[in-house]
C-alpha cells in the first residue's frame, strides 16, 4: 500500500429538490456567470429552478459551451469575466460545463496565454471560486480537480489540473436526469466504470480498502447500469447511478493503489482526431488495453473476475480470456459500440495515435510507464 495525503473540500448537496439550496451555497455578495451548455438546461426546467433560487443575485450568464469544451469559447467568456468583474461561477450542465467553468475560473485572471495551463507551461496561482449543478453524472468532475479542454482547430484535447478549481460545492439532483437522452445514459455508466477500472486494474500492492471500494462500485453499476439506461424515472438507480460517478474520481477509491491512466489518454485522442463521445474512445480502448497489458496486470485481472463476474473456474489465462470478453460484452450491453470500424474509423489510426501520443509527450504510461509507442499500436490495432 503505497503512502498518500488526501484533500476533498467539496460540499456535496445531494437529493431531489436540492437545487433550491443554491441560495445558502452562492456567495450574496459576489458577481455570479452562470455557465451552461446547448440548451438542455432551459428544456428540462433546471434553468428555472437555478434563477429561482437566486432570485435577488446579481447573475451574467454565459451559455453555448461545447461538448467537450473549446478553448475558444473559454477564452471568450474569461473575457467576459474579467470586465464584468465576476467573484463567483456556477456551472450548470455535464462535465463539459463544469469542466469549461473551471479552465475559465483559472484563466480569467492570468495575463499569460490561456494554453500555457494546458501544455503545463504553467500553473495557476489564483482563480475564481466556483460551484456547480451536475447534470449529467459520468466524469466526476464535480467532486474533483480536473479539467479537460479541447481545442479543435489543433485535434487536440487535454487535461489539466488545480486545487484551485475544485468547486466549492456540487449539487447532484438525480431528477435533473431524467432528461438525459439514452446515449449520455450509455455513456454516464462507462465513463464510470472505466474511471473504476483505472485506479483498480493496477498492481496488486495491498490497498484493500481501495480494492474493495472499487469492486463495490463497479458491482453496483454492473447490477444497475442497464436499468439507469432503460428507466430514466427511477429515482432510486438515477441517485445511485450519480453518486457512483462521483464517487469513481473524487480520489478516494485510488489512496493507496496505483493508477493507470492510459485508457483515458488514448481516448481523449480518439475524440480530438474523430470527434467521438469520451465514453466510446473509453468503450473502445479498454478491452485492448487488458488484452495487451494481462501480463502485467494478471493478478488484478483474475481479482476482477473472481468478485465482479464471479468467474472463478477454470485456469487463468481461460479466465482473462473470459473477463475481457465480459467487460466488452457489458458495454455493448449497455448499447455502446466498441470497435472503430463501427463508427466507419478506417485509416491507419494506430499509427495516428501513437504518434500523437509520442508528440506530446504522452508516452510512455500505464502504472509501470512502460506502455510505449508499439504497445499503443498493439492496442488499437485489436480494436478495429
Ligand atoms: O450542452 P447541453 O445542452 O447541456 O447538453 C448536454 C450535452 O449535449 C447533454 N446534457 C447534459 N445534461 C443533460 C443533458 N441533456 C439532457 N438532460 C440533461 N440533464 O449531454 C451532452 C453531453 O454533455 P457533456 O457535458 O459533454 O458530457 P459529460 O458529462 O460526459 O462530459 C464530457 C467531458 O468531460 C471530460 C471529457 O473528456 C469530456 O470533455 N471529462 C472530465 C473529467 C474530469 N473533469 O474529471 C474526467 C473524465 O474522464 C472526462 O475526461
Ligand atoms: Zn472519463
Amino acid at each position: 500500500m503505497r503512502n498518500f495525503e488526501f484533500y476533498n473540500p467539496v460540499k456535496i448537496v445531494f437529493g431531489e429538490g436540492s437545487i433550491a439550496k443554491l441560495k445558502s451555497l452562492v456567495p450574496r455578495d459576489k458577481k455570479v456567470m452562470l455557465t451552461y451548455g446547448g440548451g438542455s438546461i432551459k428544456k428540462n426546467g433546471v434553468y428555472d429552478q437555478v434563477k429561482d433560487a437566486l432570485s435577488g443575485y446579481r447573475i451574467i450568464e454565459f451559455g453555448g459551451i461545447e461538448a467537450n469544451p473549446e478553448y475558444e469559447t473559454l477564452r471568450k467568456a474569461a473575457e467576459i469575466c474579467r470586465k464584468e468583474k465576476v467573484g463567483f461561477l456556477l456551472a450548470v450542465g455535464g462535465g463539459s460545463v463544469l469542466d469549461g467553468t473551471k479552465f475559465i475560473a483559472a484563466i480569467s485572471n492570468y495575463a499569460g496565454e490561456a494554453w500555457d495551463f494546458l501544455d503545463g507551461k504553467a500553473r495557476p496561482s489564483v482563480a475564481i471560486p466556483l460551484g456547480s449543478v451536475m447534470t449529467l453524472p459520468a466524469t466526476g468532475s464535480e467532486m474533483n480537480a480536473n479539467a479537460v479542454v479541447s481545442r479543435r482547430e489543433m485535434k487536440e484535447k487535454r487535461p489539466f489540473n488545480s486545487p484551485l478549481v475544485l468547486p466549492q460545492f456540487a449539487i447532484l439532483d438525480p431528477e435533473t436526469t431524467k432528461t438525459l437522452p439514452e446515449s449520455q445514459r450509455i455513456n454516464g455508466v462507462i465513463d464510470t466504470y472505466v474511471h473504476i477500472m483505472e485506479q483498480y486494474l493496477t498492481t496488486d500492492g495491498g490497498a484493500w480498502v481501495s480494492d474493495n471500494l472499487s469492486e463495490g462500485l463497479l458491482r453496483v453499476l454492473v447490477e444497475h447500469g442497464k436499468a439507469y439506461v432503460e428507466k430514466p424515472d427511477d429515482m432510486t438507480v438515477a441517485g445511485n447511478i450519480m453518486w457512483a460517478s462521483t464517487m469513481a474520481l473524487n480520489g478516494i477509491i485510488r489512496l493507496g493503489a496505483d493508477s493507470d491512466w492510459s485508457t483515458h489518454a488514448i481516448g481523449h485522442i480518439l475524440t480530438a482526431f474523430y470527434g467521438l463521445d469520451h465514453a466510446i474512445t473509453l468503450a473502445i480502448v479498454l478491452p485492448g488495453v487488458m488484452q495487451v497489458m494481462r501480463t502485467n496486470k494478471k493478478s488484478k485481472l483474475l481479482q476482477y473476475a473472481k468478485v465482479v463476474w464471479g468467474i472463478t473456474d477454470g485456469p487463468e489465462e481461460e479466465r482473462i480470456d473470459k473477463v475481457i470478453h465480459k467487460t466488452e460484452e457489458f458495454f455493448r450491453m449497455l448499447g455502446a459500440k466498441t470497435k472503430l470500424s463501427e463508427f466507419g474509423i478506417t485509416e491507419d489510426t494506430p499509427t495516428l495515435v501513437a504518434d500523437k501520443m509520442q508528440s506530446i509527450g504522452l508516452l510512455p504510461c500505464g502504472e509501470h510507464r512502460d506502455m510505449d509507442y508499439d504497445i499503443v499500436k498493439e492496442i488499437l490495432s485489436l480494436r478495429k
